[in-house]
């Protein structure tokens, strides 16, 4: 099968080495921006691709929405088979594309934009044809994975971690979303959707580690905590998607703790299989570029969908879920929250709050910042 490519970044340069003819695909098109370069494989108009015979499948690799959902949406309306690492597409517009791909009959698959190169999404859709999936989460980010792993071990300062995660391929083109943890947060709507066949799209959370200095790290450091950013998705015992990501401190007996440098750990709960958890580079270009042939290689064996056609946006209910959290923040600010312990430390407390819904502390947050305080928090655990 000859595959175009949409892209020629990080990712698109990996997948293009790895269509050589192994596993039967072969390199086709790759579809760059005006005035790049002129390299006999390279065009610049989608046409180009959609209206080449010779073309099978199609490799978006270029990130963000639009012109994305276009490319990605004449490529299947002409009967292209299409995969994608690009989650800001499939979160926004995942349940038309897949209808889109149903109605053409080609496939649209998606797992590298969840975990980079850990097969997460195909072991996880495998999993719901056989057991209930009770939650699906872990370390989503490679880039903050990569950051928090410097600043923890190495003593790295914030703006050097994210340098390096930058000059080693990790980062988003603009790395915003990383440490907001918005890229988490799409993922883990992703992962939702292949769990659950509901797209969680309103009332959501993130958290990410803007906020984190080197000094609340030494703090962590010094009670045997250390700081992951962990995507959180499940059903509430009502059965109401509930998607978040925020920091959590966890003891050095767990497993995430030992998730170094820019691996993922993503993990599901089964009601029969218990804990799965699968452990690999969640970024990069080679993990990311072997997940996007992978998928090119199920199309080969049939494989044709990810997420239910015209699968249903549906509002999170972050309330279902409760925890502890460590809070750090402006002494005089201590009346904002219904806080358990408090360590004074100069002029600001390091305090832990007694235990409040998820979404409850996302907010008020969100107002302390409104009234001008820096704050950083984190779950106590799990
Ligand atoms: N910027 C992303 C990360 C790339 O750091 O995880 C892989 O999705």
């Amino acid at each position: 099968m000859k595959v175009a490519l949409l892209g020629f970044g990080t990712v698109g340069v990996g997948v293009y080495g790895m269509l050589d003819g192994a596993y039967g695909l072969e390199q086709g098109p790759v579809l760059v921006r005006p005035g790049k370069d002129d390299s006999s494989f390279k065009v610049t108009e989608i046409e180009k691709i959609v209206n080449d015979p010779s073309v099978g499948a199609v490799a978006e690799v270029m990130g963000g929405i639009e012109p994305a959902f276009s490319y990605v949406s004449a490529a299947l309306a002409a009967g292209k088979h299409v995969v994608t690492s690009n989650k800001a597409l499939v979160a926004a517009h995942g349940p038309e594309l897949a209808e889109l791909a149903e109605k053409n009959n080609v496939a649209f698959l998606f797992s590298a934009a969840c975990g980079g190169g850990v097969p997460f999404l195909h072991n996880l859709a495998l999993a719901t044809e056989s057991d209930k999936i009770l939650s699906v989460g872990g370390i989503l980010n490679g880039t903050t994975n990569y950051m928090l792993d410097a600043m923890q071990r190495r003593g790295m300062d914030y703006g050097d971690a994210l340098k390096d995660a930058q000059r080693l391929g990790y980062a988003e083109a603009d790395p915003t979303a990383d440490v907001s943890g918005l890229d988490a947060l799409r993922k883990i709507m992703l992962a939702c959707a292949v769990a659950y066949d509901q797209l969680p799209a309103e009332g959501l959370h993130n958290e990410g580690i803007e906020s984190l200095t080197a000094a609340d790290v030494a703090h962590f450091k010094a009670r045997g905590l250390t700081c992951r950013l962990l995507a959180s998705g499940g059903l509430s015992d009502e059965g109401r998607v509930y998607a978040f990501v925020e920091p959590v401190l966890l003891p050095a007996s767990a497993a995430e703790c030992a998730v170094l440098d820019n691996f993922n750990l993503a993990r599901y709960q089964g009601e029969n299989s218990g804990a799965i958890i699968l452990i690999g580079q969640g970024a990069g270009r080679w993990p990311t570029a072997s997940a996007v042939v992978r998928d090119l290689s199920c199309i080969l064996q049939g494989q044709r969908t990810m997420m239910q056609a015209g699968c249903p946006r549906v509002k999170a209910d972050n309330s279902a879920c409760s925890r502890v959290y460590y809070v750090r923040l402006p002494a005089r600010f201590e009346d904002m929250l219904p806080l358990k312990e408090a360590e004074k430390d100069g002029d600001l407390l390091r305090a832990v709050t007694e235990p409040m819904p998820v979404s409850a502390m996302h907010e008020a947050a969100a107002k302390l910042r409104q009234a001008g305080a820096e704050v950083f928090f984190a779950a106590m655990g799990e």
